[in-house]
């Protein structure tokens, strides 16, 4: 593998790529070298299906859907094998690998401890202090049981939802496959929510346990999160007990019935480190993940323990290309998907090595990212281009003080790539030698489904093709599809293995969200995208409103609903304008209550008060007091509106608008 590292990247021609996504005019390929070719798990499957070429992999996987997701299976472990690969008698409420047993824990954990794998170090975790843990695959079973136990004896059961609100700490993780292991699904909160967005999850959940921590570190701060958690559970009836972990030590409040700490329950006699992880049907739920969407309250998407297993597995080992001696690192917070398919589960049902950060990128010095490289001698990083564009603000000396070398791959996720990022992150990262993986996926489709993988040749700002087995298109509203380089809708034509299941609570809104839309029959996706004349797939953006920040998805619903929660305000807009490193930023319009008044305090005041309800990635940028909003006849907010005249932009159709 170390051999491919200076391989020189072939360009095909001098030309430059455009600086948006979405250009079509794209003429420059980035090819990998033929080491990186020859040595890819992509290739070996490909030879082994008798394919010479990836284009006709594909579409032998497309042709073959079942019979490929079925090979990907077969390399995990089942208790009980399934009758049918895939049931569509109900669709869109589409079962994977029907009648099956398993437990996704089983395959993360279970079935290393029982090989040569139990020393091997499944997770390395540095703190922003430098402290470090590491836990190999026998001392992950060892903690996992113990914290499972200890759910088990609070009478934690199957069917029940835990809500875990933790910093980037081991004990996230943990605690995730800790409740998996037992049956029971998590619905984990990002640390860097606030109180409002923590209550209205745990409620729609109906959790009956909180885990969370006395706090975490965020550059050499601590946020408070027990406190928030105190204001949260405050206005949540369901809530009977809260398990805290002792990260930051600082002072909190414990109230004696409802708040127990993780560390003197772990010492009790229950909390045996032997646990027998529940075998569990493969449609049974593993999670919940709140997402933002176009309206109301966030969504809770729920996934499944089999079709999950298979698409998060399948889709790192070809496209990360994950070997035995790798150190991944995927830089996401587990709070987010990205983290839960590519930090959590997937790396630990490969059986690898994968590393966690707490902190900041740029904590204390803007070099700490590309030390924690040199230091852990990391092999494939996967983060989000708002980081890139981030980092490379600081400059070339920083990276150029560390040894790189030991990266072989890179990836990204989130939002479109612009150009001049992707090839800062190639050349100043990646030395020229490792490819990108733009992966294009969401909260709903659970793993990646427009990337590349190794071999293929990467246009800068492209996520590239659908990955195997996944069947996506651009089309018209009519379901045509669309010509080269017309804009159209990203749509999804055939079920998949990690698809969401369904919207806790809401089965309705499944089906009206991503299915009854036109083009109907197929899973829209909410993106605009456009092909290009190699067929290349260009994201263009959301065409809802969903915001995101810093590659964060937000709902405009949930921030404006922040801000009307403030006694000074009537009504409010929320809208997502560019911004140079975070991608988009929020601009809020607000109509004031009778007898407030505009003014720069009061602009800070409900910034502030969105944070603190929302959290710190919810605060608006700026904030414009109006007098009225455009909205339409029937009083929907023209958003749309409101950012072409912020942008400066012809406001287009407004023949709805409100008279
Ligand atoms: C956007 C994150 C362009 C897209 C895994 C999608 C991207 C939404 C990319 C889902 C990418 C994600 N290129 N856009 N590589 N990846 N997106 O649910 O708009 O937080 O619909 O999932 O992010 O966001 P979510």
């Amino acid at each position: 593998m170390t051999e491919t590292r200076n391989a020189a990247l072939d360009s095909t021609t001098p030309m430059e790529a455009p600086h948006t996504a979405g250009g079509n005019s794209v003429d420059r390929f980035y090819k990998p070298s033929d080491e990186i070719v020859e040595q890819a798990n992509v290739t070996a499957y490909m030879r082994s299906k008798g394919f010479q070429t990836y284009e006709e992999l594909y579409n032998w996987s497309i042709a073959n859907l079942q019979e490929f997701w079925t090979d990907q299976a077969r390399e995990l472990s089942w208790f009980e094998p399934w009758q049918k690969v895939l049931d569509d008698s109900q669709a869109p409420f589409y079962k994977w690998f029907v009648g099956a047993k398993t437990n996704i824990v089983y395959n993360a954990i279970d079935r290393h401890v029982n090989t040569w794998r139990r020393n091997k170090l499944a997770l390395i975790w540095e703190g922003e202090d430098g402290s470090q843990r590491t836990f190999s695959y026998h001392t992950l079973n060892r903690e996992v049981s113990r914290i499972a136990n200890v759910l088990k004896s609070m009478g934690v059961r199957k069917g029940d939802i835990v809500t875990i609100y933790l910093p980037r700490i081991p004990e996230l993780p943990l605690t995730m496959l800790a409740c998996a292991k037992i049956g029971a699904a998590h619905s984990v909160v990002y640390g860097g929510f606030s109180v409002e967005a923590l209550a209205d999850r745990i409620d729609d959940a109906g959790s009956k346990v909180l885990i969370t921590a006395d706090g975490g570190y965020m550059r050499g701060k601590i946020i408070e999160l027990k406190k928030i958690a105190d204001e949260a559970m405050a206005r949540t009836p369901t809530l009977q007990t809260c398990i805290v972990v002792k990260h930051t030590g600082h002072e909190v409040t414990m109230e004696n019935t409802r708040d127990l700490w993780l560390h003197d329950l772990l010492s009790l006699p229950i909390a045996s480190p032997v646990c027998p992880t529940e075998p569990v049907d493969a449609e049974d739920t593993l999670f919940i993940l709140y997402t933002s969407g176009t309206t109301g309250r966030p969504k809770g998407v729920v996934h499944t323990h089999g079709g999950y297993m298979v698409g998060t597995y399948t889709t790192l080992k070809f496209v990360f290309d994950l070997k035995e001696e790798d150190r991944w690192w995927c830089a996401a917070d587990p709070g987010w998907i990205t983290g839960h398919s590519y930090i959590v589960y997937s790396p630990l049902v490969a059986g690898a090595t994968s590393f966690m950060y707490e902190g900041a990128p740029n904590y204390p010095y803007p070099d700490r990212w590309w030390s924690l490289i040199a230091r852990h001698a990391i092999t494939v990083l996967y983060t989000a281009p708002t980081a890139i564009r981030g980092l490379m603000r600081f400059g070339e000396a920083w990276p150029n003080r560390h040894d790189l070398s030991s990266l072989r791959l890179l990836g990204t996720v989130g939002e479109p790539i612009n150009p001049e990022a992707w090839r800062w992150y190639h050349r100043v990262i990646g030395g020229e030698r490792c490819p990108i993986m733009d992966t294009w996926w969401q909260t709903e489709t659970g793993h990646f489904m427009i990337t590349p993988t190794p071999i293929t040749p990467l246009k800068p700002g492209s996520a590239t093709r659908a990955f195997l087995g996944i069947d996506v298109d651009v089309v018209h509203e009519d379901g045509s599809p669309c010509a080269a380089n017309e804009d159209g809708l990203l749509v999804v034509k055939q079920p998949w293995p990690g698809m969401m299941r369904t919207i806790l609570n809401d089965p309705e809104r499944y089906v009206t969200t991503y299915w009854d839309k036109e083009p109907a029959g197929m899973y829209t996706v909410g993106d605009s995208a456009r092909k290009d004349d190699d067929g290349y797939i260009w994201i263009i953006g959301r065409l809802d409103d969903v915001i995101k920040v810093s590659g964060y998805r937000l709902g405009t619903a949930e921030v404006e609903s922040a801000l009307v929660s403030h006694p000074a305000v009537a009504e409010a807009a929320a809208i997502g304008l560019p911004h140079e490193v975070k991608g988009n930023a929020i601009h809020a319009f607000v109509i004031l209550r009778e007898g407030f008044a505009g003014s720069p305090h009061l602009e800070d005041e409900l910034k502030a008060h969105v944070g603190h309800e929302m959290g710190p990635i919810a605060r608006p940028e700026k904030i414009d007091f109006v007098a009225s909003l455009p909205k339409t006849r029937s009083g929907k907010i023209m958003r749309r509106v409101l950012k072409a005249q912020a942008l400066g932009q012809d406001v287009g159709d407004i023949s709805t608008l409100e008279a």
